[in-house]
């Protein structure tokens, strides 16, 4: 409870502080032409689709509106197809980048961190340029989302200033020359585009990540349920092997054929299951060199203690 008090305390005079400074510049202006098929493949890369289409409501393809149950309320994702007023039709490839690497909207509006740019902030610009292209392909969709179900003070967005300035670290992905090149490609995809710790790594009581238990589960993670520990230790999946892991990211079961429930099934589905197998491996190989970071709960699936 004091902690949660020392939190909000912070979190109020960031926000404060943050009416005065003006968080970054403009868009940046990008000539760069982007390729849509490759764009195609960033899209299945980031899992935009999972979150962007309302499939169990028969959603048109990133037309938005799928219900996002947080601690924090009920978030809708936004409609993102080119559509000039309901979409994203109207955005500058600039826009797009700074939306992104910067949870800023074209009108500086914060964008909450259930859009999970604090980890899209470290793709490369070639991979955002591409994907606009893609994304401006994708039919047009004039549905209006519904707004946001969320209590005060979260409802205000400027309050994600405080938010932005206590956990949003905005720095690129910086490979590690002593590391493989598969390696390098896994912690890329793991860190940026695959948002795999915005769901296992376990947060604190105003929803900043905690990095020290990087990828070490979350008690209550997406729809408030535990989120398993996927470092390689033996609360987590010290037991799995690379072509396990591998196997699992394209086939949606584990080594035991059980299927995986509703949010990594997702993440699967539209996701990792459309890469080719040299970037699930790589996703792998990135895993098994974690790490190993005991589990504060144990999880749902794991019968220890
Ligand atoms: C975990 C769910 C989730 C995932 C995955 C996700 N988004 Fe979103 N996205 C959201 C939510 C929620 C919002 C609304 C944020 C807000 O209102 O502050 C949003 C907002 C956006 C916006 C701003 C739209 C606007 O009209 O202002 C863009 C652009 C966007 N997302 C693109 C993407 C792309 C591209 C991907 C894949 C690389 C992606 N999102 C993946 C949940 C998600
Ligand atoms: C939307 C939230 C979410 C995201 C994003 C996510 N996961 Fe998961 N993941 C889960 C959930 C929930 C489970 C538990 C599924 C179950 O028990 O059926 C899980 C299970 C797993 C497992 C199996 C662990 C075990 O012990 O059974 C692995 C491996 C895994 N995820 C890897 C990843 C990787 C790699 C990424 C990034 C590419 C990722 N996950 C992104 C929610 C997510």
């Amino acid at each position: 409870m004091k902690r949660l008090l020392v939190l909000l305390a912070l979190l109020v005079i960031a926000g404060i502080i943050g009416v005065f400074v003006p968080w970054h510049g403009d868009a940046p202006s990008i000539n760069a032409v982007g390729d849509p098929e490759r764009g195609e493949y960033v899209l299945a890369m980031g899992g935009c689709v999972a979150c962007h289409t309302d499939a169990k409501n028969g959603g048109a393809l990133l037309a938005g509106g799928r219900a996002l149950a947080t601690p924090f309320g009920v978030f809708y994702s936004s409609n993102i197809t080119p559509d000039p007023e309901a979409g994203i039709g109207g955005w500058t490839t600039g826009d797009f980048v700074r939306a992104m690497r910067q949870g800023l909207s074209p009108d500086g509006q914060h964008y909450y961190p259930a859009f999970p740019y604090p980890s899209y902030a470290k793709m490369t610009e070639q991979d955002l340029v591409d994907l606009k292209a893609y994304l401006d392909t994708v039919e047009p969709i004039g549905t209006q989302v519904e707004p946001h179900d969320i209590g005060f003070p979260f409802n205000i967005r400027q309050s994600l200033v405080g938010w932005k300035l206590l956990f949003f670290d905005d720095s690129p992905f910086e490979p590690d020359p002593g590391q493989s090149d598969l390696w390098n490609r896994g912690a890329y995809l793991v860190r940026g585009p695959g948002h795999c710790g915005e769901c296992h790594t376990p947060r604190n009581l105003l929803g900043g990540p905690d990095e020290s238990r990087y990828l070490a589960g979350n008690p209550v993670g997406a729809e408030g349920k535990a989120t398993p520990n996927i470092t390689p230790h033996d609360t987590g999946i010290a037991d799995w092997s690379e072509n396990d892991i591998a196997f699992s990211l394209e086939s949606g079961l584990t080594p035991d054929y059980d299927s995986f429930g509703a949010g990594m099934g997702e993440v699967v589905k539209d996701g990792t299951s459309k890469l080719t197998s040299e970037d699930r491996e790589a996703i792998a190989a990135f895993l098994i060199s974690l790490t190993p970071i005991e589990s504060a709960a144990p999880s749902a699936s794991s019968t220890e203690d």
